[in-house]
């Protein structure tokens, strides 16, 4: 495998590679991400994996500066993981001096995640533009975990006519429910058991609503009995066709996000 740093040095390895498979990161991997190199392995000839905390993304007093950062371990599970090239850029190199132009996608950057954290998929939107710029992916791999940035970026390609595919895949959850997460590195032993209610009651929420129930209600009976979360918000959203209960809640200091997709299916 070959660790790239530079801008250059990425585009002329990548120069002779055609038909890559391309998965963005903020490092600190997990299952979820293993999974996206798992699937951009089978399907692509070469696989370029990127590992940036984009600083673009993170609002003022979010955890920009406390996010997990481990690059020996993320090294070595990407090159279990059959990735072929690992992009590790540094701000400087992503946002040299001077660097003056973002990519705001109307209407559904204001709603949910972004409502909550302004300016936070502008900064996703932006970087992955960039990204798909400098490694011209045939395919850019990315988790329902995050289904509202997946949609984000689904429109990012639509409307600036992009050439790439964008593939959501499924939720890695881990033993007790809870999406794999670089984030559930913050919790405390008690804050994970009560994260768990989130998972349960967004299943509780998708079984009522096979149920011709109401799924936000049921959900929300979970949730309540939960006295270790606080609700941001629980909600229904289509995105592209597909319908998602979406959560977000805190965990004394963290913050997290899950949904379940209750109709359509990920591309
Ligand atoms: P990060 O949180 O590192 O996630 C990278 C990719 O892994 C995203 O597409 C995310 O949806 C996916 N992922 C995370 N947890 C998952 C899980 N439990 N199951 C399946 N997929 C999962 O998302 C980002 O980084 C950044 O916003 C990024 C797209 C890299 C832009 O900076």
């Amino acid at each position: 495998m070959k660790i790239l740093r530079t801008k250059q040095a990425l585009r002329e390895a990548l120069e002779p590679i055609r038909n890559i498979g391309l998965v963005p990161t903020m490092g600190a991997l997990h299952a979820g991400h293993e999974a996206l190199f798992g699937t951009a392995r089978a399907e692509c000839d070469a696989v370029v994996a990127s590992i940036f905390v984009n600083p673009a993304q993170f609002g003022v007093g979010e955890d920009f500066k406390r996010y997990p950062r481990r690059e020996d371990a993320d090294v070595r599970l990407v090159e279990e993981a059959g990735v072929d090239f690992l992009f590790v850029p540094t701000v400087d190199e992503v946002y040299p001096a001077g660097f003056g132009t973002w990519v705001d996608i109307e209407g559904l950057s204001d709603r949910l995640e972004g409502a909550v954290r302004p300016g936070h998929f502008r900064g996703v939107a932006t970087v992955c533009l960039k990204l798909f710029n400098l490694v011209q992916p045939q395919r850019a791999y990315f988790g329902q975990k995050d289904a509202q940035q997946a949609a984000v970026l689904e429109q990012l390609v639509r409307d600036l006519d992009l050439e790439v595919e964008i593939r959501v895949l499924p939720t890695v959850r881990e033993g007790d429910g809870l999406a794999a997460s670089s984030r559930n590195a913050y919790l405390t032993p008690d804050e994970r058991v009560a994260a768990t209610a989130l998972p349960r009651a967004l299943l509780a929420g998708e079984n009522a609503y096979r149920a011709g129930r109401d799924p936000v209600g049921a959900a929300q009976t979970v949730l309540a009995e939960e006295t270790g979360l606080e609700p941001e918000y629980l909600e229904l959203a289509r995105f592209n066709g597909r319908l998602h209960l979406l959560a977000a809640v805190r965990a004394g200091g963290t913050r997290l996000i899950d949904n379940v997709l209750l109709e359509g299916a990920l591309e």
